[in-house]
C-alpha cells in the first residue's frame, strides 16, 4: 500500500472582489431562481413522485421555495433496502483500495468542481454564511471522506495475533452483514455524509434518510457520489416521513447498524424500538450523536479578552446550531462584570441578516419555524422568571426569515434548567460563582446537566486547569483547554460525547469505523 498524504482541505477567504466569491454568487443565484423539483435514489435510479412532496424553503427567506422533493413510501423503503442487500455482495468484495478511490475522488470533486454549488445549497437550505458553509462542506466533509480512508487502512494493517511455527494466523475486518440505517441531521452536511461514508467505506451498504431541512444540499451530495462512481444501491437517498421510514427499517431483519445524528429524545426512541426486537439476523450496532448542554467554565485567571471572543463565537456562531455550541457559562465573580461589559459590547455590534445576500454577516436565521417558536417560548418564560435576566438580545423577528438575536441570560440559580435544556439556538445562560468555590462549580457543571459532548476551561493557572481536567472528566467527551466548545478539526480532534449525548464513538477517527466492521479470526495449521 502506497504511503498517503492526507492533510485538512484548507479553507478560502472569500474577499469581496474575489473569484471565488463571484462564482460563489452565481451557484446563490442559480439555487434560488428555479425551485428544484428532487426524486428518491434507489438503486441509483431517480425515483420522482407526483404527489406528497416535501418542501425545503430558504430559512433566511421563508417565502422562497428552494426544492420540492420525492418522500419515501413503504414500498419505496422497501425497494431501498432491498437494494443495498443486492448490491452487497459486489461491494463488500471489493478491495479498500478500490473502494478508497470512490470516496478520495468525491472528496476532490466538491472541494474543486462542486464547491461552489456545495457552498451555496448548504448556505441557503440550512442558513449558513459562507466561513460556516466552508468549514463545513469544504473543511469537514472533505475531509472525513480522505480520513476514513486513512484510518480504513490502518485498521486493516492491524494484525492483533502472532503465528506460531506451523500455524497461520489472520484477522480478517468483514462488513457487518446486513444494511446500514444513516439518519442524518440538518446541521452539517458533513455529518450527513460521514454518516453513510464511514461505514461504506469499509463494505458496507447504507439506507439514507436525509433531513427534511437538508435536502438540497444532501442530494448535491448524493449525485456527487454517483459521480464518483458509487455503484448503485449501495448507498440510497430515501427522505420522507421518520417514523414511518423507521418502522420499515426495523422490521427488516437484515438491519444490521443505526448511525444517528440527532436529538438525544429520537435516538433514546430508536434504541427503545431496537431492543425491543429480537428478530435480527446480528445484533444491531448503534452509534449516535446526541445533544448537548455545553459549557465554557471561567476562571479568574483566564486571558478575558480571547475567552470573551472564543465564548462569543462557541455560543452564537451559526447561531448556536452546533452540537458543540456553548449554551451555559460560569463565571467567577471577580472578572465576571469587566467580561459582561466588554461581551456585551460585541454583542451590541452583531446583527442578525440574510447571509446569502452578505455571505460574511455573523449571524443569520435559525434553521424552521419549530426552532423559532422554541427559542422564542424559551425568550418569554425567561423575561417572566424572576431567576432569570435578560442582559442582552432578548428580540425575536420571523417576517422574513427565522431571526433570534444573540441573547444573554443570567440566572442566580446555578441549578436552573436554562442551565440543563438544549436550546439549539442562539441562547447562552450564564452564572456567577464566587471566586473560592472552583471545585464546587466544577462538580456543579458535572452535575447539573445529563448530556457529556462539549466543554471548555478558561486559564491560565496550571491548578484549576488540572482540576477541571480531573472532575470534569466525563462532562465532556470533547474537552478543550483555552479554546471554544465548537471546530473540532476531522483528523485533530475526533468528534462525539458520553452520557446522553451519544455513544462517543467519535466521528473523525479510527474508533469509528471499528463498529462498521465483524471482525474474524482465521487460523490455518499447516
Ligand atoms: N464537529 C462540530 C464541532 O466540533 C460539530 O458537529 O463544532
Amino acid at each position: 500500500q502506497a504511503p498517503l498524504h492526507i492533510t485538512n482541505e484548507p479553507i478560502k477567504s472569500f474577499e469581496s472582489t474575489s473569484t471565488d466569491t463571484v462564482l460563489l454568487k452565481k451557484a446563490l443565484e442559480k439555487y434560488q431562481s428555479k425551485a428544484l423539483n428532487i426524486p428518491l435514489i434507489i438503486n441509483g435510479e431517480k425515483v420522482f413522485k407526483d404527489k406528497d412532496f416535501g418542501t425545503q424553503v430558504n430559512p433566511s427567506n421563508h417565502k422562497q421555495v428552494l426544492c420540492t422533493y420525492a418522500q419515501a413510501d413503504a414500498i419505496d423503503v422497501q425497494k431501498a433496502i432491498d437494494a443495498s442487500m443486492d448490491s452487497k455482495q459486489r461491494w463488500a468484495k471489493m478491495s479498500l483500495d478500490e473502494r478508497a478511490a470512490i470516496f478520495l475522488k468525491a472528496a476532490d470533486l466538491i472541494s474543486t468542481k462542486y464547491r461552489y454549488d456545495m457552498l451555496a445549497t448548504t448556505m441557503l437550505g440550512q442558513g449558513k454564511n459562507v466561513y460556516q458553509a466552508e468549514i463545513d462542506t469544504i473543511g469537514e466533509l472533505a475531509d472525513f471522506l480522505r480520513f476514513n480512508v486513512k484510518y480504513a487502512f490502518e485498521m486493516y494493517k492491524q494484525q492483533p495475533c502472532e503465528s506460531t511455527k506451523g500455524v497461520w494466523n489472520r484477522t480478517e475486518y468483514r462488513p457487518l452483514e446486513g444494511f446500514v440505517y444513516a439518519v442524518s441531521p440538518f446541521n452539517f452536511t458533513a455529518i450527513a455524509g460521514n454518516l453513510f461514508a464511514a461505514p461504506a467505506l469499509l463494505g458496507n451498504t447504507c439506507v439514507w434518510k436525509p433531513s427534511a431541512t437538508a435536502i438540497l444540499s444532501n442530494y448535491l451530495l448524493m449525485e456527487i457520489m454517483l459521480e464518483a462512481g458509487l455503484p448503485k444501491g449501495v448507498v440510497s437517498f430515501i427522505p420522507g416521513d421518520a417514523e414511518k421510514i423507521t418502522e420499515r427499517v426495523l422490521n427488516d431483519k437484515n438491519f444490521a447498524a443505526l448511525h444517528f445524528t440527532g436529538s438525544t429524545k429520537v435516538f433514546k426512541n430508536l434504541c427503545k424500538n431496537i431492543y425491543s426486537k429480537s428478530h435480527y439476523k446480528e445484533y444491531p450496532r448503534i452509534v449516535g450523536e446526541t445533544g448537548g448542554k455545553n459549557f465554557h467554565l471561567v476562571h479568574e485567571s483566564c486571558t478575558l479578552k480571547h475567552t470573551v471572543l472564543s465564548t462569543l463565537r462557541g455560543a452564537f456562531e451559526y447561531q448556536g446550531q452546533k452540537c458543540s455550541a456553548t449554551s451555559r457559562l460560569y463565571l467567577p465573580e471577580s472578572i465576571s462584570k469587566e467580561f459582561i461589559d466588554m461581551f456585551k459590547a460585541y454583542l451590541n455590534e452583531i446583527k442578525t441578516e440574510d447571509c446569502n445576500e452578505n455571505i460574511k454577516g455573523f449571524m443569520g436565521p435559525v434553521i424552521h419555524e419549530q426552532s423559532f417558536d422554541k427559542l422564542a417560548n424559551a425568550i418569554e418564560e425567561a423575561k417572566k422568571d424572576p431567576e432569570l435576566e435578560i442582559v442582552s438580545g432578548g428580540e425575536y423577528d420571523k417576517t422574513k426569515g427565522f431571526y433570534v438575536e444573540p441573547t444573554l441570560i443570567r440566572t442566580s440559580n446555578p441549578n436552573h434548567k436554562f442551565l440543563k435544556q438544549e436550546f439549539f439556538g442562539p441562547v447562552l445562560t450564564y452564572y456567577v460563582y464566587p471566586n473560592d468555590k472552583f471545585s464546587e462549580i466544577c462538580k456543579i457543571i458535572d452535575n447539573t446537566s445529563d448530556y457529556g459532548l462539549t466543554g471548555s476551561i478558561f486559564a491560565q493557572s496550571r491548578e484549576a486547569i488540572l482540576l477541571a481536567n480531573e472532575l470534569l472528566r466525563y462532562s465532556a467527551g470533547n474537552f478543550y483547554i483555552n479554546d471554544k466548545s465548537t471546530g473540532a478539526v476531522v483528523g485533530q480532534q475526533s468528534f462525539g460525547g458520553s452520557r446522553q449525548s451519544g455513544t462517543c464513538d467519535k466521528a473523525g477517527s479510527g474508533s469509528l469505523l471499528t463498529r462498521f466492521v465483524s471482525v474474524r479470526s482465521i487460523k490455518e495449521n499447516f
